[in-house]
């Protein structure tokens, strides 16, 4: 796939994301996911040593759960990456128990409309 590759491309010589997007406008969920991701690593890393009650903050693939209180619902909008050509207005939660975070609700496929 061609964004892929360029993506490869891009990590060896370190060329800009918005630069290389704006010439191939197609790649730019790409790049947007990447920053998505990173932001999220610097999230999690952040508040990795804050109190162990709670539910750990996690990167799934496509979406950046926090950290949550025992108790407490955290909702995400649906990631841009499944539907680009549209606007999602669908968001998926899940709860902090006790015993971790539940699945996903809705699952993914229905609250973004994954066709
Ligand atoms: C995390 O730990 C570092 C050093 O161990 C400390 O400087 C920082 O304030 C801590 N952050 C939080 C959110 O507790
Ligand atoms: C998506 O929503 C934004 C803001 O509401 C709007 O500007 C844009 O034109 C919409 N895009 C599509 C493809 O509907
Ligand atoms: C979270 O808990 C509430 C109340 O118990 C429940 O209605 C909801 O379905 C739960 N959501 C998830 C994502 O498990």
């Amino acid at each position: 796939m061609f964004c892929l590759h360029i993506r490869g491309v891009l990590l060896t010589l370190s060329l800009t994301a918005t630069a290389l997007s704006r010439l191939h406008p197609e790649c730019e969920m790409l790049f947007q996911l990447e920053q998505e991701e990173r932001s999220c690593l610097r999230l999690i890393e952040e508040q990795s040593n804050g109190s162990a009650e709670g539910c750990r903050p996690f990167w799934e693939a496509v979406v950046c759960w926090p950290r949550a209180d025992v108790g407490e619902t955290v909702h995400r909008p649906c990631p841009a990456f499944f539907s680009p050509f549209k606007n999602s207005t669908g968001s998926v939660s899940r709860n902090c128990t006790s015993a971790g975070w539940s699945r996903t609700s809705p699952p993914y496929h229905i609250a973004c409309s994954v066709d």
